[in-house]
Order: structure tokens, then sequence, then C-alpha cells
């Protein structure tokens, strides 16, 4: 039972526990723009300046007003939400659309197929899904194809049309019988073998160190942070996770988990193996700027490395940006500006406009499976309300020719100059600025040994930055919070709407932060 209510809290009360402790459990009752309001102790509201952006999902701020005025027009037209099961024209709208900005970006035309979903992990999952379907239908092909082969060398040894050279029996380590009737069949039975048990193997899915791709069963074993992931590994799919600029390690991967499918093959009446590579990938998922670990780009030149990877081992390469996308680094795609190609996309967050659950995932033409559609769904995606949303939100970020990206671009210029300024004033404090766009990452040096034992505590106990946002809210009327998996860096993922003004009290509360942390002071910390 929480004292302030006669109610008991049944709706994650640890947490709100957990968030009370830095001051960070208020209520917030309206939001325009990067400006939320939250209810005081009195009752009466007061205005916070919200840089943590809903992580990523405000690009166009709380409520904007033509998005809000979409929805209202949507509601009045009684718009069917759930119509599932029937023809979605605003679905085939918005794929086509989401088509037209990512052909421009990456300069390609080959057509992206459009899933729908409800929230960045499924949207992740649902490319996991297809991939996984696609491999099995590539394996399945490659050993059909192994069957038949087989057949036709079995037949032609058994009609006297071909015959069994002897190094053929070295290559599969088979003692050479005096018949090559009973030759090839013992050839063709060591094949199978060998294939079965590599057919067998679990697929290998890759992600990045630091990566975070969501929670949900499948998604949560593509996520690095131990703490989110160790609980559920018993329930899922097999990860390596490889560390960031790190291509030796990509070989290392290559060359451990390389399969190999023989085949017993006739051709001008000689016996043959020859050998297929086992379709071992399922998956490499990446995201182009990881958000929730820390802010970190991802360098291009890595991004070519596993561009590589992925052709060498036909590893198909899922672009996570969920978070970075949708305007944020002043492009659709963050991970156009790398010089990257997906296979797949994954889009959520910002796509619903800040008031919509939508998300998409995107895969190319030529890894396609047709037959996902009739094994993947959800009863609230693709649904009319969300993509008529998305539909006004791809129309706000395209209009005057991209004037929103160009817009984002520039005040993520802005942001980042005076977070690099506050960095270079107190370079014992702060660490690293890092990131791209309107998606930046303010590192604290670690505290876990400050002379002041409270700031000592907090950084032993992961809570350092989570006691500054608490700071910068009851201090400074600014809320944001550190990054889950990277708890010493702020993030700052403010809508394209931010105002020099806005960046002038975030750099005055900046500013505090890093001089009470320079003096050790925290009893200058505003506590709830
Ligand atoms: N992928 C990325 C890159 C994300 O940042 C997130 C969520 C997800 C997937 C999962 O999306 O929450 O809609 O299921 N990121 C939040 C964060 C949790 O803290 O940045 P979801």
């Amino acid at each position: 039972m929480n004292a302030e209510t006669a109610v008991p809290e049944l709706a994650e009360p640890n947490l709100r526990r957990l968030l009370g402790t830095a001051g960070l459990d208020v209520e917030y009752v309206s939001g325009e723009g990067n400006v939320l309001h939250r209810r005081t102790a009195d009752g009466s509201l007061t205005p916070v300046l919200d840089l943590a952006g809903g992580y990523g999902s405000l690009v166009l701020g709380h409520n904007h007003p033509e998005i809000v005025a979409r929805a209202r027009e949507l509601l009045d037209a009684r718009s069917p939400v759930h119509a599932q099961f029937s023809s979605h024209p605003y679905a085939n709208e918005l794929a086509t659309e989401l088509n037209r900005i990512i052909h421009r970006e990456l300069g390609v035309s080959e057509p992206y197929y459009a899933t729908f979903a409800n929230s960045g992990a499924e949207a992740v999952e649902a490319a996991v899904k297809h991939a996984e379907l696609d491999r099995g239908l590539r394996l399945s092909s490659i050993l059909d194809t192994i069957a038949a082969r087989a057949e036709e060398a079995r037949t032609a040894v058994l009609s006297g049309a071909a015959t069994v050279p002897a190094p053929v029996y070295e290559r599969l380590g088979v003692t050479r019988p005096a018949r090559d009737e009973d030759g090839v069949a013992l050839l063709i039975a060591e094949a199978e073998r060998r294939n079965t048990a590599v057919a067998g193997r679990a697929p290998v899915l890759l992600a990045l160190e630091g990566g975070f791709h969501g929670k949900l069963i499948g998604s949560v074993q593509l996520t690095h942070n131990e703490g989110y992931r160790a609980p559920f590994a018993a329930l899922g799919l097999r990860t390596r996770f490889v560390p960031m600029d790190r291509p030796d390690v990509l070989k290392e991967v290559m060359e451990q988990e390389r399969g190999t499918l023989y085949e017993i093959r006739q051709r001008a009446g000689r016996v043959e193996v020859a050998e297929h590579d086992h379709p071992t990938y399922c998956a490499f998922l990446l995201e182009p700027i990881q958000g929730e670990g820390g802010i970190r780009p991802l360098s291009r030149k890595f991004a070519e490395d596993i561009q590589q990877f992925g052709r060498d081992t036909d590893c198909p390469v899922v672009v996570d940006e969920v978070q970075s996308g949708m305007g944020r680094t002043g492009a659709l795609l963050a991970s156009s500006a790398l010089g990257l190609r997906g296979d797949y996309y994954a889009l959520a967050k910002a796509l619903g406009g800040g008031i919509a659950k939508a998300a998409v995932m995107l895969v190319r033409e030529t890894r396609y499976r047709p037959e996902f559609e009739l094994v993947h769904s959800s009863t609230f995606a693709k649904d009319s309300f969300s993509c008529h949303i998305a539909l006004k939100v791809l129309e706000l970020l395209e209009a005057e020719d991209g004037r929103a990206y160009r817009q984002a671009t520039e005040r993520g210029e802005a942001l980042a100059a005076m977070l690099q300024r506050i960095g270079a004033a107190f370079p014992d404090v702060v660490k690293e600025v890092r990131g791209r766009g309107l998606m930046q990452g303010f590192e604290f040096h670690d505290q876990s040994r400050a002379r002041d034992a409270r700031l000592a505590e907090a950084a032993r106990s992961g809570l350092f930055g989570y006691v500054i946002a608490g700071h910068l809210l009851h201090a400074h009327g600014i809320r944001t919070f550190p990054t889950a998996s990277a708890v010493h860096t702020l993030r700052f993922e403010p809508s394209l709407l931010l105002t020099d003004e806005e960046i002038g009290l975030l750099d005055r509360a900046l500013t505090d932060v890093c001089q009470i942390v320079r003096e050790q002071a925290s009893e200058r910390l505003a506590v709830p």
C-alpha cells in the first residue's frame, strides 16, 4: 500500500519506489513540443523541459498540433482501427512512401516489403523471424538439391554409367568396398550423416556489444545488457556479441561458425563430392547509433566491415533504426550516412508521431518470403489509425524538400556544440560527449572513488546518472535520464523544435551539475 494513496499500488510499484529515491516519480499531466507539465506537491502545474524525448519517440515533440489534428480527423471519421484480414490501402501507401524515401537516401531502387508491428522489439522480432524463415527455406533448398544429385549419382553407378574414383572415398573417410554400387551408397550415407549434424545446429545470431534491440523473449536475447538478458537466456536464441570496431573478431566468427554440407553427384561418368556453405547465420543486428547502450555511433569503417561479413557469409544485416531513425539525425535512416545498405530495417518510436504505437519491419525484395505474411501477424498492427498517423509524420518530415531533416541537423549541431563546450570546460568531470543530430550522449567520469561519499555511493550502486537526473528535474526543470546500460551517460534526444532558449537552460543546468561534481559538493544536489 502506498502511504500517499488509499489505493494499493499494483502497476509496477517497485519501479515507482526506485524512481522515488531520485525524485523521478513525478506525474506529467500534459505535454506540447519539448515541454511537459508536471503536477507539484501542492497540486499546481510546473513546466519541465523534456530532453528524454520518449527515448527517441518525439522527433516532432509532444502532441504536435498537426498530428493531433489528424488523429481527431480519423476519430471523427470513425476510421476503423480493427479491420484485420482485409485490404489496408493506407498500409500500402505508408510502405510505398517509406520506400520512396529509403530509395532516395540509399540510392537504390529495390523494393522493401513492409510488415507492421506495435513496438520496436516487435519489429526486430519480425525481422529475425523472417530471416529465420528465409534461412530455413534456403537450407531446405540446398538439402533438396543434395538429395536429388545423390539419387542421380546412385542411379548412374547402378546402371554402370558412372564409376567412383578412389580419392572420393578418401575425401569422406569411407573405406572403399569391392563394388562401386556399394561404395556410392556408403558415400551418400556418410554425407547424410555429416549434413544432418550440421543442418541441426542452432542458427547463429550476431549483435554488437552494447547493443539494445528490445526486451521481449526473442529481442532480449539480442540485447547485450546482461541484467536484461541473463534471466531469460534459457528461453532463446544463440547470440554472439561482437565488440565494436573489431573486424578481426568477425573473421574469427566466420572461421568458427563455418559449416559445410556435402553433395555426392556424378559428372561425365565420375562420382564426385561437392561442398555447400551451410546457411549458419540467421541475422546480424546493429544500431547505426547505439541508444540505450550509451549513445555510441557506429563507425563507417566498421559498418563496411559488417556489410562485407554479411556478403561473405550470406548473413542478412538487420539495421535497427528504432531509436536513431525517423529524422533524428537529419535523415529517415541514420545508417544512410554510413553507406550501410540493410537487408532489413526496423523503425518504430517516432514513426507513431508521439501518439500512436506504430512500428514496421522492412525486408529487401531479394530476401523477401511471401510465406511470412501467412505466419506472422498482430491484432493491432497495420491498423488505419497508426498508419495514417505515420503517413502524417512522413509528410511533416518530407515537407518543403525535407526542411525538418535540415532542422534536426542544425538543432543537433547547436545542442552538440553546447555540450562540447561544457565538456571542454570540465574535462575532470566530463569523459565524453558523443552522438549525431538530436541523439546526444553526455558521459561523466566514473565517480565510484569520488571524495564525496554520496556521489561515490551513487556511482557504485549504478544510480549516479539517476541522482543527476533528479537534480536536473528538481533544480532546473529538465527531464532526462542516463542510458540504462551506460549509467554514467545522460541521453539528450529532444524534438527538432528545440530552441536556443532551451539549449541555454540545459547549458546552465549542466554547468551547475559539473561544478557540483568538480567541487564534490553533493549537498547542493536537489533532493526530493
Ligand atoms: N531497438 C532499439 C534501438 C531501441 O532503442 C529500443 C527501445 C527497442 C528496439 C525496443 O523498442 O521499447 O518499442 O519495444 N529503446 C528504449 C531505450 C527502451 O531505452 O532507448 P520498444
